[in-house]
């Protein structure tokens, strides 16, 4: 079963232009790993170029509406109710570093709530949408969580502070208890993809702390939509606002959180 909803259209759309360039950047990218300056200026130019076509893309279909972006910043729109919240590429370090693991990310808030989202992988082509009350869908495929109530059997995903971020200390200790309860953690450095493996049931669960907007609007509809809870490392619900976040299908999500939060 499909999803073909106009806002499809406009966000695919969007996010199928930017992600040409993006894949023949990224072919060039293991030549740069070994050049005296690195890649690094190169990733930035990629990512600018990215968030440029995603913005034109998107104010063509929807020219109203304003916009929240990694590296551009906030842009009002004429229409105070609806923004764009944009990740050109998340996963740069993995982009960076000629690892086939990132995504573009589109969310589409609506009055303070997520109402749509798409997270596109372009090396695997994966495609992860979800409209509110629609339901969320990889491909053509429609997504749940996944059905395992025994943390010992889940697999659980999470990010890692790294580079002077805040955090190292008690992440270490919410590790500790996570990694003594469950059958396996991942870090695989792209928390939009994060959300859309707990949306698709590979992962059966996931949290981090410290994360932006961009990193977070797409992947929440889809865990929602897929059937899964997402709240604040506190069981809050503000987590564009705090960053903090996790994510799990219904069965486990209270024990995850408990285990996390634990002092
Ligand atoms: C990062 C990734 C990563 C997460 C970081 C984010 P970026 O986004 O989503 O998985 O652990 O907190 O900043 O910088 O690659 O767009
Ligand atoms: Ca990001």
């Amino acid at each position: 079963m499909a999803l073909r909803s106009a806002l499809w259209t406009v966000m695919t759309g969007a996010a199928q232009k930017a992600a040409r360039a993006l894949k023949r950047d990224f072919g060039e990218i293991e030549q740069l790993q070994v050049s005296q300056k690195g890649p690094s200026d190169f990733v930035s130019a990629a990512d600018l170029k990215a968030e440029k076509v995603l913005r034109m893309e998107l104010a063509k279909a929807r020219p109203r509406f304003g916009f929240l972006m990694e590296e551009s910043g906030e842009v009002s729109g004429e229409d105070k109710h609806h923004r764009w919240i944009i990740d050109p590429i998340d996963g740069t370090t993995n982009f960076l570093h000629g690892i086939p693991h990132f995504a573009i990310s589109i969310g589409l808030e609506m009055d303070g709530e997520i109402i749509a989202g798409l997270v596109f992988n372009p090396i695997t082509d994966e495609t992860y949408y979800a409209e509110k009350g629609k339901g969320a869908f990889l491909n053509d495929k429609r997504l749940r969580v996944s059905s395992r109530s025994n943390l010992a059997d889940s697999v659980i995903a999470t990010g890692i502070p790294f580079n002077g971020r805040p955090g190292h200390k008690p992440f270490l200790k919410q590790l500790e208890r996570v990694m003594g309860a469950v059958a396996g953690v991942r870090r695989m450095g792209t928390a939009s993809l994060d959300l859309a493996y707990v949306a698709a049931g590979r992962y059966d669960g996931y949290w981090e702390t410290g994360l932006q907007p961009w990193d977070i609007a797409a992947g929440i509809i889809l865990v929602r939509e897929a059937g899964g809870f997402i709240t604040e490392a506190n069981g809050g619900k503000d987590i564009m606002k705090s960053g903090d976040v996790v994510a799990a299908n219904p069965k486990i999500h209270k024990q995850l959180l408990d285990i996390v939060v634990a002092a």
